[in-house]
């Protein structure tokens, strides 16, 4: 057994990395639906077929507990999948969660009503689908008054990075932040809602400005996992060694893999 960490594709593998970092007497088995990527311009229940079936072969792989390290599957697929797929002894978290609580200082599990936070104008970028899905504001909504969010649909960023193609991926991210400051000049942060996008994150804050606080999930999801685990450490389990499973090209992937983290990394096909 060991826990599961699924993207679309490449960009998990920073939530993984600092799951790794984080965590690392945890085995990880990583899954890139690769084939399938990107989620971003798919419908919800395309997104959640996609999303089951690839949780389903990490549950075949000793996994009972996944993480879902993509924002799109989260923002689409986790709350039906809650309510109508996942068996008792199975466990699926989104990324979502922790970013919010952050952004609104609250600590793990606070349900207390919604209060002003510091952040006042709040950018975020993120998939078409994350963003027509409106979740990042609902749960905004349930912690927090007088936030002010302007949402960019940052179309073709993932796949450029799927391609491997950075400059494309750095023009991108620059005409959507120019875009995103059309509709709000002065934001005070600025969510990654992509797990793709950190690999971009010098862009986008160079193309922000300094001033900007830019929010990217990694570190508060490696926090969360490691306070859920000291809760339920029955979902660690003892598995040997972390793997790397893509439905895409082995080889494609594993040289995309091996330039984001800068060692080796080794991807099998499923
Ligand atoms: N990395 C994913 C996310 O966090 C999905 C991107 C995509 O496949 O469009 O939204």
């Amino acid at each position: 057994m060991a826990v599961g960490v699924f993207d679309s594709g490449l960009g998990g593998l920073t939530v993984y990395e600092a799951l790794n970092k984080r965590l690392p007497d945890v085995p990880f088995v990583y899954f890139g639906d690769n084939a399938h990527a990107p989620y971003g311009v798919r419908d919800a229940d395309d997104v959640y077929k996609l999303t089951t079936s690839a949780v389903e072969k990490l549950w075949d792989a000793g996994c009972d507990l996944v993480i879902l390290a993509c924002n799109t599957a989260s923002a689409a697929a986790l709350k039906r999948m809650q309510e109508e797929f996942l068996p008792a002894d199975k466990r699926v978290l989104g990324v979502f969660v922790p970013l919010i609580e952050a952004l609104t200082e609250r600590q793990w599990g606070d349900n207390s009503p919604p209060r002003e936070v510091a952040v006042k104008h709040v950018a975020l970028f993120a998939t078409p689908a994350t963003v027509s899905s409106r979740a990042f504001q609902r749960e905004l909504a349930f912690r927090a008054i007088g936030v002010d969010v302007e949402a960019q649909a940052c179309g073709g960023i993932v796949d450029a990075i799927e391609d491997g193609d950075m400059i494309l991926a750095d023009a991108l991210v620059r005409s959507h932040v120019d875009a995103l400051k059309r509709k709000m000049p002065s934001p005070d942060a600025a969510i990654l809602g992509c797990t793709h996008y950190p690999i971009m994150e010098k862009e986008f804050q160079d193309a922000l400005g300094r001033d900007v606080k830019v929010f990217s999930q990694a570190n508060l999801v490696a926090e969360s996992l490691a306070d859920y685990l000291t809760r339920r450490p029955e979902m660690i389990g003892k598995g040997a060694q972390n793997r790397f499973l893509t439905t895409g090209d082995p080889e494609k992937v594993s040289r995309n893999a091996t330039q984001f983290l800068k060692r080796k990394t080794v991807f099998e096909q499923v």
